[in-house]
């Protein structure tokens, strides 16, 4: 099992008009890079992609699920380019994007129940796939209400159920902790621990715990680069041994400023 992101690139490009005394002005181009010549390869294991608002971490995971398309470069799953796998693609890969509109007035079993459609899950698999996914997210008692009387870690969790559906063994997870409390967030780490000896799984997320002791390596990207790659330990010999990855983060980010 091997996921092989190849030079990826990607500027998005936005007009915009700005406002002066004058009035409006004319509309600008405005050309934004978010990735800049991204390679690395990632085998079985749970992988932390840590950054800090804007370096790119949504970008790459939108570019590896196949929904963004990038400037240069190529994903490759075993050595096939994703775009060409088509949607056999879609049985490997489980996705929880950062901010997605929930469908309010599904319950969480129509909703899961959609996302199986989506993802060709057979009718037979359907109902014991989506009990599944459910219970792993401590939902099950959940799923006849609508979504919009979820709370915001309901929300956040069933999104995490429907990346699960269909056993994927490619799990891209963009800010999966967001929202949660202390106790769902430990039981996500424990599972995406348990869930990586047999899947390759990468998790954005600004927080450092959800993959500080967990994560078998970490990714740091920098305004469109990635500037490191290494296990906990690898990366506190290489910054001068330090104590955390907070501390290394603070190292390579800068101190915060004071209050
Ligand atoms: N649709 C878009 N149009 C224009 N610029 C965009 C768009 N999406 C992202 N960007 C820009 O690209 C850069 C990378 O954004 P991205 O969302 O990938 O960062 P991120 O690392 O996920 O940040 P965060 O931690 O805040 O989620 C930012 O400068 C952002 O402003
Ligand atoms: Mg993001």
């Amino acid at each position: 099992m091997e996921l092989t992101i190849s030079n990826l690139n990607k500027v998005y490009i936005r007009r915009e008009r700005k406002m002066s005394i004058k009035g409006i002005g004319r509309p600008e181009i405005i050309k934004k890079s978010a990735l800049e010549d991204v390679s690395f390869t990632l085998s079985e294991g749970l992988y932390g992609l840590l950054g800090p608002n804007g370096a790119g971490k949504s970008t790459l995971m939108k570019i590896v699920a196949g929904i963004l398309r990038p400037d240069a470069g190529k994903v490759l799953w075993n050595g096939h380019e994703i775009l060409k796998l088509g949607k056999n693609y879609r049985r490997i890969l489980g996705f929880m994007p950062q901010q997605q509109g929930l469908y309010s007035g599904f319950t969480g079993r129509r909703f899961l129940d959609y996302m199986c459609v989506l993802k060709e899950i057979t009718s037979e698999e359907t109902k014991s796939e989506i009990n599944r996914v459910a219970d792993q997210v401590h939902l099950l008692p959940e799923l006849g209400k609508r979504l919009e009387n979820y709370s915001g870690g309901m929300k956040q969790r069933i999104l995490l159920a429907s990346a699960l559906l269909g056993d994927p063994k490619l799990l891209i997870l963009d800010e999966p902790t967001a929202g949660l409390d202390p106790r769902e967030r430990v039981s996500l780490r424990l599972q995406l621990k348990e869930l990586s000896k047999d899947r390759i799984i990468l998790v954005a997320t600004h927080v450092v715990s959800d993959v500080e002791t967990v994560a078998d390596e970490i990714l740091v990207l920098k305004e469109g680069h990635l500037v490191e790659r290494g296990s906990v330990d690898e990366l506190k010999e290489r910054f001068h041994h330090a104590s955390s990855i907070e501390a290394i983060y603070l190292q390579l980010f800068g101190e915060p400023v004071d209050v």
